[in-house]
């Protein structure tokens, strides 16, 4: 179980990706966006998740290089995602989209490189470049998102080397039971977006009596309940107090029975959209 902020679950390749990172989605470029990404990483932490069709690579890229260089930490110690976009799945298409995120992040190798949506007959194309960029070093990780069971195993026939990460919509209202179990039985490491369901389970009154019992916010209860689960989370933020108070989540423990009682909150209900019946 992890005890601190930077603390790392081990991959299958053996590569330690941090399991708290700070997410930005729908953070536009611009001055909030460089100041997020300063903020988090001054503060601890050590992984931040990005996209392609986010459209902010420059900005993360650009709050990256200058945290680095104040806070006088070396690049190895950071952990980058990105994700290809749906429109440029493909075998050359992919390649190239990882030349494009790179040279926006100003960065020349991302730790973790994942396949954003399973678009029906171009996956597995879009796979196999992400197998040449892993074979050639050009990435220390490689993973999908949004893949259901069928998916990882349709994937998993024909791939040379298994996803390391599966990155889907994990919350108190979408606990992923069965995919969790595959990944764990598969060495898949499951890593959660959309934690705090964008904000609409922050009122719950079982989260709030559990926020109230353990003298935490609830924001704070579900991202611990991630990490006891052993889901990696990266919650968005571009508020320097909410980006604090969502890693200070190593001072405390739920109980195997308040895990239980927020297990118990799942509705399989998605914010996002299914991924077997998406259209983008
Ligand atoms: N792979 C995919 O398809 C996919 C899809 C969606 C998201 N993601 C990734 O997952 C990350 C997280 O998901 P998300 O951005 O959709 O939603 P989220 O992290 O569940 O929620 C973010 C929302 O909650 C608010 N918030 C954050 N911390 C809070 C706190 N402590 N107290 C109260 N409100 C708080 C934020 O507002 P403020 O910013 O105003 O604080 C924002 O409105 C994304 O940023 C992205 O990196 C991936």
């Amino acid at each position: 179980m992890m005890k601190h902020l930077q603390d790392t679950v081990t991959l299958h390749n053996g590569v330690k990706m941090p399991g708290l990172g700070l997410g930005v989605f729908k953070v536009e470029e611009g001055d909030a966006l460089v100041q997020a990404v300063k903020t988090a990483i001054a503060h601890g932490y050590r992984s931040i998740d990005t996209a392609a069709i986010y459209g902010n690579e420059r900005g993360v890229g650009q709050g990256i290089r200058e945290a680095l260089q104040e806070n006088a930490i070396p690049r190895e110690s950071l952990f980058v995602t990105s994700k290809v976009w749906n429109a440029d799945l493909g075998y050359e298409s992919t390649l190239a989209a990882y030349e494009t995120s790179l040279k926006k992040l100003g960065l020349d190798y991302l730790d973790l490189y994942l396949i954003h949506w399973p678009v029906e007959g171009k996956y597995k194309e879009a796979w196999r470049a992400m197998e040449t960029l892993y074979q050639e070093g050009r990435v220390k990780a490689i993973g999908v998102s949004n893949f259901h069971i069928h998916h990882l195993e349709d994937l998993m026939e024909s791939a040379r080397i298994k996803p390391m990460v599966d990155q889907v919509e994990f919350h108190p209202r979408l606990s992923q039971r069965d995919l969790l179990r595959f990944t764990q039985e598969h060495g898949i490491q499951m890593e959660a977006w959309s934690p705090l369901m964008q904000g609409e389970l922050l009122s719950n009154p079982t989260l709030l009596e559990l926020a109230a019992k353990y003298g935490k916010s609830v924001a704070q209860i579900i991202l611990r309940w991630d990490l006891q689960h052993g889901v990696i989370t990266i919650p968005k933020s571009t508020k320097k107090q909410r980006i604090l108070e969502n890693a200070t989540l190593f001072d405390f423990a739920l109980s195997q029975e308040d895990m239980e009682r927020i297990d118990g909150l799942n509705q399989n209900k998605r914010i996002g959209p299914d991924p077997d019946h998406f259209d983008f």
